[in-house]
């Protein structure tokens, strides 16, 4: 069965992607302003939900498209914010408008940069994480099928200092005021200018040329293009956006908070249509990158970070974190935290095992209590049951190590490895002084420091053997409890 696909606003079956039939000459992402409310030294595209920065989801909601050309805008810190936007997308071309003279002063200075780009052009922002790739598409196929010049995203409900979205009597599509601008009747007005657009490139290239500053901020504003295209007698047109939480922006750590919210509960959702069963939602968080196979149980106080993947049928908690990790099918995770880890199929982890990058464990193997392992290679049917440390080692199939024992892999210089063969038994509390091997089948004796290898079959024994001292109690602590119980056998 082919798993959904995640994108950064949801699930999508590959059979709903591409409802755009005809290719968008490109999408420009406007991310040059600086976001002083998230009071960050982080530039606010750059905060993550979901696993992704806010650019991140807009970067892949754009690539839903496939546009041929995926153009970001960038001003407040251009570096950083460039450096992110091509880390997602290298094909990305970087538009710097310096001065943030307004969203028409930025689309001006994108086809100065890069042109007129013939065909729909898709305008959408850096900081709007939960706008669908698929909205967005439909968004481009309505304005391509309906010939228009310019096709606005448009909401109802609350949307406080956005653009309103002002219609004649019949209900036809005059332009978009700025609140600021707005006349008392046309603050009334309850459907909002998302920012979001289909444009004619080639249309939008004259226009955005003819952008006055004649408003309360003395910005180009990218909404008079719409007025302006209408007076060339151009057709224009707006989409209602079916959910308009789509369209909520980020500002500041507030609205950050709501929309990792809202995006981690619609995935959630996506996963349980899907055939998952998530045992908590409100205590439950997962990446956009995450894949979840089907019957998978996830217990309270989980999170999936990263590109982690879960086989079908696995049980994942309580109380687990896993970052870049797979785990296969019907493998059970209680209270652990793996990082780049893999774990094979019906492997039990837990309660409470640190995985650390590096590890992998074959099928049927048992990670058990207080036990942390790095750069471990466990071998199928292998079992480190308990309060044990595996760092730089290869442990064979159907080996067991005993409780509290310890890979000692450095010697304060450098790191070492050490190798145990196939159905091996290390006895408990043995410290394994890495570079070492255990052969297949050998034995090692309970409480030994290894420091040589055991040949496969042999025990290997390296502690002090024990000697008895014949009535030391008695005469060394004669009047203690001890004594009177020691006596008391003596005497029987
Ligand atoms: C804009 C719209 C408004 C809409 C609202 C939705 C205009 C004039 N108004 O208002 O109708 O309801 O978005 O959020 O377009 N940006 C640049 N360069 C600039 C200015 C802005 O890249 O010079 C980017 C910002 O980083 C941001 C986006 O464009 O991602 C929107 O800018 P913002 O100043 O927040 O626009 P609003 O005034 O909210
Ligand atoms: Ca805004």
């Amino acid at each position: 069965m082919a798993f959904p696909r995640a994108t950064s606003a949801g699930v999508i079956p590959e059979e709903m992607r591409l409802l755009v039939s005809e290719t968008t000459a490109a999408v420009v992402i406007l991310a040059a302003g600086e976001g002083t409310r998230m009071k960050s030294r982080t530039p606010k595209v750059l905060h993550t939900l979901a696993g992704r920065s806010l650019l991140g989801h807009a970067i892949a909601a754009a690539g839903d498209l496939e546009p041929r050309r995926l153009v970001v805008v960038v001003g407040h810190a251009k570096e950083q914010v460039s450096a992110a936007a091509v880390a997602a997308a290298p094909e990305a071309a970087i538009v710097v408008q310096e001065q943030q003279l307004g969203t028409g002063h930025a689309m001006r200075m994108v086809i100065e940069s890069v042109g007129v780009m013939p065909g729909t052009v898709v305008v959408t922002y850096g900081d709007m994480p939960l706008l669908r790739g698929r909205t967005l598409s439909e968004l481009a196929s309505r304005h391509a099928q309906a010939g228009n010049a310019v096709t606005v995203l448009t909401a109802r409900g609350e949307f406080p200092g956005f653009g309103r979205i002002v219609r004649d009597a019949d209900g036809a599509f005059l332009r978009i005021v700025e609140e600021r601008d707005a006349s008392e009747a046309e603050r009334a007005i309850d459907e909002f200018n998302s920012g979001c657009y289909a444009f004619d490139g080639a249309l939008l290239a004259d226009a955005v040329k003819r952008v006055t500053t004649s408003n309360s901020q003395r910005e180009e504003y990218l909404t008079d293009v719409v007025e302006i295209l209408r007076g060339d007698g151009h057709p224009v047109g707006t989409l209602l956006a079916a959910d308009p939480v789509e369209i909520k922006g980020v500002n500041d750590r507030v609205q950050l908070a709501q929309a990792r919210r809202a995006l981690n509960d619609r995935m959630l959702t996506d996963w349980m249509l899907a055939g998952v069963t998530v045992v908590d939602p409100a205590s439950t968080w997962v990446d956009a990158n995450v894949t979840i196979g089907r019957d998978v149980e996830i217990g309270p106080q989980v999170q999936l970070a990263g590109a982690t993947v879960i086989g079908e049928g696995a049980r994942i908690g309580p109380g687990c974190l896993l970052e870049d990790t797979t785990v296969g099918e019907d493998a059970v995770l209680l209270h652990a935290v793996c990082r780049q880890a893999r774990i094979g199929p019906r492997v039990t982890v837990g309660p409470f095992a640190y995985l650390r990058p590096g590890t992998s464990i074959a099928a049927d193997a048992h990670i058990g209590t207080y036990v942390e392992l790095k750069k471990a290679d466990v071998g199928p049917g292998a079992k480190v049951p308990h309060l044990t440390y595996v760092g730089d080692a290869t442990i064979g199939g159907g080996s067991n190590i005993g409780a509290g024992t310890i890979f000692a892999n450095y010697d304060g210089a450098a790191k070492h490895h050490t190798e145990i063969g196939e159905n091996a038994f290390v006895g408990s509390n043995t410290v394994l002084v890495a570079p070492v091997e255990i052969g297949d089948g050998a034995y090692t004796a309970a409480g030994s420091a290894i420091t040589e290898n055991v040949p496969a079959g042999d025990l290997g024994v390296a502690r002090g053997r024990q000697h008895n001292s014949d009535g030391w109690v008695l005469r060394n602590r004669p009047e203690s409890r001890s004594a009177e119980a020691a006596k008391r056998h003596r005497s029987e």
